[in-house]
C-alpha cells in the first residue's frame, strides 16, 4: 500500500488551528468547546440506555433524560469554558441571563453563546441532534462584560456546530473559512476531514416544516407551490443541525419562518441564527432573516427569535424575493 494510504490522518483540531495562526486565546476557546461536545456525545449515544438503566422506561422518565440532557450539555460546555482563560462570558438557550467568567482586564477576551443541545425533542427516537455555538469579542468595561453577549452576528470571529449523527461532526468557520472535523473514535479527536467548505450553488433542496403552511404568509406559500411543480426534493429531519449540515454540504434552502402566530419564527437570534448564518455565509451561502442578513439584526434580547432562510444564495434570493418583494 502507499504511503499515503497507510498514513493515519493526524490532523486534529488543535493542530490546524495552530497552523492557521488562529488567536491562541480564541483557539483555547474553540478547543474547549470541541472537548465538551465529545463529553455530550458520549451522554447522548448513551441516553436511552441510561434510561433503561435509571428507571423503568416510559415517556416522563425519558423526558427528565431529556431534560437533563439539555442541563448536563449546559453544564458541561460551561464547565470547558471556565477552563479556558480567554472566556469572558457564557449565555446560552438553558441558562437565563448571561454567566460572566472573568472581566476583560481579567483576560476574558470572548463571549461564547451556545444552543448546548439542538433538536432535543429528536434523542428518544435516535434522530441527529447537535450543539452550536457562536463567538464574540467582549468589547465592554470590567463592569458590563455580561452585556458583551448581545452584539449583532456580523461581529462574530467564530461560530459552528457539532452533528452527533452517524458519526459525530465538528463544522468550524473563522474569517478563514469553514472546515469539518470528524470525531476519530480510535485518536479521541477531531481531525481535519473537509477543508474550506463552500456550499453548492445550486440545488433543487428545499427544507421546511409544511405542517404549518396554512400560518405561512402569501410570498412563502407562492414559493412552496413553485417548488412542488419545479422538480424540487424535500428533506425536513427537525434537528437545525443536521438539516443546516445538509445544506451545507449539498446546497438547497432551509427555511424556518415567521408564522402568524410566531411573527418573528421559532428559532433564537444569538445562538441558533447567528451561527448558522456566520457557517453558511463564509461558505459562500446567504442566511436571511427575511427583509434583510440575519447577521444585521441589532438584538435587543439573549432569548429572541428569528426567522431563518438560509442556504445556497439563489435560492434564498429566490425566497426572499416571492416573501419580501
Ligand atoms: P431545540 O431542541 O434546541 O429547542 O431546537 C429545536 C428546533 C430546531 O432544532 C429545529 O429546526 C426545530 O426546532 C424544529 O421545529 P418544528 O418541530 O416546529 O419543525
Ligand atoms: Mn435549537
Ligand atoms: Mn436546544
Amino acid at each position: 500500500m502507499s504511503d499515503a494510504e497507510t498514513a493515519e490522518n493526524l490532523t486534529t483540531l488543535a493542530k490546524h488551528l495552530a497552523a492557521q495562526d488562529l488567536d491562541p486565546g480564541l483557539a483555547t476557546v474553540l478547543e474547549g468547546l470541541a472537548l465538551g461536545c465529545k463529553a455530550i456525545g458520549h451522554r447522548v449515544r448513551r441516553a436511552r440506555i441510561e434510561d433503561v438503566v435509571g428507571v423503568a422506561g416510559g415517556e416522563n422518565v425519558f423526558g427528565e433524560i431529556q431534560q437533563k440532557l439539555d442541563v448536563l450539555s449546559d453544564e458541561v460546555l460551561l464547565q470547558c469554558l471556565r477552563d479556558a482563560p480567554a472566556a469572558a462570558v457564557y449565555a446560552s438557550e438553558e441558562q437565563d441571563g448571561p454567566v460572566v467568567l472573568r472581566t476583560a482586564s481579567e483576560g476574558g477576551r470572548f463571549a461564547v453563546l451556545a444552543d448546548p443541545l439542538d433538536g432535543s425533542s429528536n434523542i428518544d427516537v435516535a434522530v441527529s441532534v447537535g450543539t452550536i455555538f457562536s463567538v464574540l469579542p467582549n468589547d465592554k468595561p470590567d463592569d458590563e462584560t455580561g452585556m458583551a453577549v448581545l452584539q449583532p452576528g456580523r461581529n462574530q470571529v467564530a461560530a459552528g456546530y457539532v452533528l452527533y449523527g452517524s458519526s459525530i461532526v465538528l463544522v468550524l468557520a473563522t474569517e478563514a473559512g469553514v472546515d469539518m472535523f470528524t470525531l476519530d473514535p480510535m485518536l479521541g479527536d477531531f481531525v481535519l476531514v473537509l477543508a474550506k467548505i463552500e456550499i453548492p450553488q445550486e440545488k433543487k433542496i428545499y427544507s421546511i416544516n409544511e405542517a404549518y403552511v396554512n400560518d405561512f404568509d402569501e410570498g412563502l406559500r407562492d414559493y412552496l407551490a413553485f417548488v412542488h411543480e419545479s422538480g424540487y426534493g424535500a428533506r425536513y429531519i427537525g434537528s437545525m443541525v443536521a438539516d443546516v449540515h445538509r445544506t451545507l454540504l449539498k446546497g438547497g434552502v432551509f427555511i424556518y419562518p415567521a408564522t402568524g402566530k410566531s411573527p418573528q419564527g421559532k428559532l433564537r437570534l444569538m445562538y441558533e441564527g447567528n451561527p448558522m448564518g456566520y457557517v453558511i455565509e463564509r461558505a459562500g451561502g446567504a442566511a436571511s432573516a427575511g427583509r434583510g442578513p440575519i447577521l444585521d439584526r441589532i438584538p435587543s434580547e439573549v432569548h429572541e427569535r428569528t426567522p431563518v432562510i438560509v442556504g445556497s444564495a439563489a435560492e434564498v434570493d429566490h425566497v426572499t424575493r416571492r416573501t419580501h418583494p
